[in-house]
């Protein structure tokens, strides 16, 4: 399994251009305010307050960059459709995050957070579809799975998976994760160590 022996923050911008030089891989988490993005980072590292994390929805307004193994990057980008923002802050967000989507070349897999509680909601649909016009690589990850049993989360994850067949040509990566319990961890830590083709020994 891939394994994270350093974790840091790199850095924090508006502007894609300043986001320093390429490294090999880069993985980006996108979703809503409060999908759970900042918190499934620090899951993903065993860091408590990596990233910031808030109760209050819209807490990360910046693309905050973290360097792991001295080698690739994840980054946390701010949430998208927080009803709470002005229509103009709103674009502002939606602008960053599509100039960071197709700007930043070295996107090795963007993760998509969804809340597995609900029904798909129309902002998720259209950013999925926009993705898949910008042909952007993409995974999806079904959040907060602790606060359903075991058997709503199983139905609900087949619930998206029907859902988004239906406009989605291809059936997706996708994962169920709880920050709370570090479910689906190694799952998506193994998923990120076979894109980068980590030998299974490292
Ligand atoms: P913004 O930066 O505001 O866009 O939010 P975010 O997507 O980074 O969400 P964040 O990680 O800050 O989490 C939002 C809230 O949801 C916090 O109160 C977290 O404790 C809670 N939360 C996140 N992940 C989980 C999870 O897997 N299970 C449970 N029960 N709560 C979670
Ligand atoms: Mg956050």
């Amino acid at each position: 399994m891939l394994r994270i022996t350093s974790c840091r923050f790199l850095l924090s911008s508006t502007d894609v251009k300043k986001m320093g030089p390429h490294p090999a891989f880069e993985f980006a988490f996108i979703g809503r305010s409060n999908v759970g993005k900042s918190s499934l980072i620090n899951a993903l590292t065993q860091r408590k307050n990596l990233a910031k994390t808030s109760a209050t929805p819209g807490k990360t307004a910046l693309i905050n960059v973290f360097k792991i193994n001295e080698k690739w990057n994840l980054v946390d980008l701010p949430g998208y459709g927080f009803a709470k923002r002005s229509k103009s802050e709103q674009q502002k967000f939606t602008n960053l995050i599509q100039h960071y989507c197709t700007e930043r070349h070295v996107l090795t897999c963007l993760f998509i957070l969804i809340d597995i509680r609900h029904e798909l909601q129309q902002i998720d649909a259209e950013f999925i579809t926009w993705v898949v016009q910008h042909q952007l690589p993409f995974a999806l990850i079904f959040t907060k799975a602790d606060k359903l049993g075991k058997q709503k989360a199983e139905a609900q994850l087949k619930y998206f998976e029907q859902k988004l067949n239906t406009i989605l040509d291809e059936a997706p990566n996708m994962f169920m994760s709880s920050a709370l319990y570090n479910t689906g961890v190694s799952e998506i830590l193994n998923f990120m160590g076979h894109v980068m083709q980590v030998p299974a020994h490292e």
